[in-house]
């Protein structure tokens, strides 16, 4: 198959690539993705340095460390001037874009939010990208106003049984996040979704079917990584998870990862695609390189003073938990030179959001 600069797959075809096996097609599937990356949104590789600013939350996520009933987690929640020393650090390694994200934590009040994005706004200057969960409507645009210029929110997987299943929602209310991700762009927000690859349950015709809504939701930014068991969540207990037939359930592999950034940016071209750190707990080698090859734009560089950031245990044996943000930022630089592509300069926002605003 020729190069193309074709984007439009239907699902039979995105199952087929989902499938496939044949390195001489993979190999066409890299390139394409990786010519796409290049016209649409160019060399430059974004960084983005994230801070963890709480892992405390009310919810529980089957699939999530950080959920409530993990008892055996120390919980922390970083003070204001905490937050701030992690944004000038981001700002003194050149970054355009601090990502605030944490669990779902009431804790983290409408107030303190906004005190925090004015003071960075005010004093640095920086794009940030908030990833707080599932936050009421009233506050999200509150934090709009403030100056928030991004929101993430991960939709999981679009499969209503199997989103239902791992989800449970909270008293008295329903979890909606596909709404609320449009509710999101209305408010003028760039938009981040993204699922996990492999979750068990989750079959090739489901994961077309989350490839096909990032493009529905005409996403401006798409994270994707590998599902990792962790012991202490009902996930790790196979009589919780849903049981689809063996040749319809989708691996958490690597393999699968790169094939699902490859797809997710040839039907987004102009998203901004991170190379995510579960792929680098997958392939600490060079999973973060090959993302990068394969379609992804961004790395998130970790902000997190190290006492906090090994608290942060979504996953066990997560990439990076270890370091300082020194050590990241040193370690990302290096592998965005050794592919000859360059770190960007400034914001950044999605050539999809410019295109649309
Ligand atoms: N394995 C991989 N990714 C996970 N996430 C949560 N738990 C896991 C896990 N066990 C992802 C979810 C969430 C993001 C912050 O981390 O997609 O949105
Ligand atoms: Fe953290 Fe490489 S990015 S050590």
């Amino acid at each position: 198959m020729p190069l193309s600069i074709e984007t439009s797959l239907n699902r039979e075809q995105l199952i087929g690539w989902l499938r496939e096996e044949n390195p001489a097609r993979l190999a066409q599937l890299w390139q394409w993705a990786d010519h796409l990356r290049q016209i649409h949104v160019g060399g430059e590789v974004h960084l983005r340095g994230l801070i963890e600013i709480s892992n405390y939350c009310v919810r529980l996520c089957a699939y999530c460390g950080l959920r409530a009933p993990n008892t055996e987690l120390v919980r922390y929640r970083m003070s204001f001037d905490e937050i701030l020393a992690c944004a000038r650090k981001a700002a003194a390694l050149g970054y355009g874009t601090v990502v605030l994200q944490s669990g779902e934590d009431p804790g983290l009040t409408t107030q303190f939010i906004t005190e925090v994005i004015q003071a960075i706004k005010q004093e640095l200057g920086l794009a940030i990208t908030l990833s707080l969960g599932e936050r009421e409507e009233d506050e999200l645009w509150t934090w709009r106003q403030a100056g928030a210029d991004r929101y993430l929110l991960r939709f999981e997987t679009s499969q209503p049984e199997l989103y239902a299943r791992y989800h449970p929602p909270r008293p008295g209310k329903t979890s909606d996040r596909i709404a609320l991700l449009r509710r999101l762009r209305e408010m003028g927000y760039e938009v981040g979704s993204g699922v996990m690859i492999g979750l068990p349950g989750q079959t090739y015709g489901d994961l077309a079917d989350d490839l096909l809504l990032f493009r529905e939701l005409d996403l401006d930014m798409i994270g994707v990584g590998p599902y990792i068991a962790h012991p202490r969540t009902p996930l790790a207990d196979p009589a919780f998870c849903r049981v689809v037939p063996a040749e319809e359930q989708v691996p958490a592999s690597e393999l699968m990862t790169y094939k699902v950034i490859a797809l997710s940016r040839i039907l987004c071209p102009r998203a901004n695609i991170p190379s995510t750190t579960a792929l680098a707990t997958l392939n600490r080698k060079n999973g973060r390189e090959l993302g990068l090859v394969r379609g992804a734009n961004v790395v998130m560089p970790n902000l997190t003073p190290p006492h906090y950031r090994i608290h942060y245990e979504i996953y066990p044996n997560k990439a990076c938990i270890q370091e300082t943000a020194e050590a990241c930022h040193t370690c990302l630089r290096a592998r965005i030179e050794s592919i000859g592509r360059h770190v960007g300069q400034g914001p950044g926002a999605s050539p999809n959001y410019r295109w649309r605003t």
